[in-house]
């Protein structure tokens, strides 16, 4: 069973679970995800990127926001409690090779998936940039792992409380600007700041890889969950992906797709919610 050995709360919804899982954390490469199962009949599956692993004590690490229902019952489980279903490796591993300089950006919660990405490169010789962003200082997860990479660290809050006042696309504007420029961008973040990345990138002719956050189901190319368009071409994200030429993907496609069942997720929501709420009552009143 996937066993929770360690669980650390990075900041007020990040949450850090060290998990037995030894067969996952002997193949996971950067880059790759599992599917996770809280309930084995009727628990969605959600994918969580692979943040870190050690195969000598089989286990990996998973580092999650918590957004909506799923998410706030695996935060509500204690070291010792068991992940009833565990999926992975999933997905391509990044292709990590000496490209020169690399500015890795991470928004939010995508400097977790950043994270082996960026460990990754460095080990493979290039001179890191990062630039981390959110949008206020209490939400920065992963500082100290990210500066301790980086040759250079930009860090940037929408409101100014910590860093430069600043979206990440401005610095990642002056960084393209630079002589030489960038030899590579990685970007990991909320869809739509990919997006503007990309955008960024594109008049300077700097690559830049994204790792999309498409919703999942299965996670092995049968349900179509994940599909989004790359070069004009359908591609799942599950097996194509998680990892895509970010100057080729239609975001604005995949930031429809993924509202598409916001109004179910909310209620869901709610109604976890409340269920905690009455069985914490109960258990006041017994
Ligand atoms: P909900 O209220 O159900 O959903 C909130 C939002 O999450 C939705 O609007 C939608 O955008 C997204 N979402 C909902 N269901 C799914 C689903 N089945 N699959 C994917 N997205 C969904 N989050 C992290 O915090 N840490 C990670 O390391 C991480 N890695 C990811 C790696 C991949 C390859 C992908 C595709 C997503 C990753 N995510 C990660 C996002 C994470 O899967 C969602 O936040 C989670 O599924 C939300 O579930 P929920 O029930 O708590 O929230
Ligand atoms: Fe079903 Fe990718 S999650 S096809
Ligand atoms: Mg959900």
């Amino acid at each position: 069973m996937n066993r929770i050995l360690k669980k650390t709360q990075l900041s007020d919804d990040v949450f850090q679970l060290r998990v037995a899982a030894p067969l996952i954390a002997a193949e996971r490469k950067p880059g790759q995800f599992v599917i996770l199962q809280l309930d084995s009949d009727f628990g969605e599956r959600i994918p969580l990127t692979i943040a870190d692993a050690d195969a000598e004590e089989g286990s990996i690490t998973l580092i999650f926001q918590v957004v909506g229902k799923t998410t706030h019952r695996l935060a509500d489980l204690h070291e010792g409690d068991c992940i009833v279903n565990l999926l992975g490796p999933l997905g391509q591993p990044t292709h990590i090779a000496k490209f020169g300089t690399v500015v890795a950006v991470g928004g939010g919660i995508g400097v977790a998936p950043l994270y082996p990405i960026t460990r990754a490169l460095r080990q493979a010789g290039n001179r890191i940039i990062i630039i981390m962003g959110a949008r206020t200082q209490r939400l920065l997860i992963l500082e100290r792992e990210m500066r301790a990479l980086a040759d250079e660290f930009i860090l940037c809050t929408d409101d100014g409380s910590c860093g430069r006042k600043a979206l990440v696309t401005e610095p990642l504007k002056e960084l393209c600007a630079r002589v030489p420029k960038p030899d590579l961008v990685v970007a990991i973040g909320p869809p739509v700041m990919m997006k503007f990345c990309a955008e960024t990138t594109r008049p300077f002719g700097v690559p830049i890889v994204v790792s999309l956050n498409t919703i999942m189901v299965d996670g092995t190319g049968m349900c179509g969950g994940c599909r989004v368009t790359v070069g004009g071409a359908t591609r799942f994200v599950c097996v194509d992906g998680p990892e895509f030429d970010g100057h080729q993907v239609d975001f604005d496609n995949m930031m429809q797709r993924l509202s598409a069942y916001k109004k179910l997720e909310d209620h869901a929501h709610d109604q976890c919610h409340l269920e905690q709420e009455i069985k914490r009552q109960q258990e006041a009143a017994s």
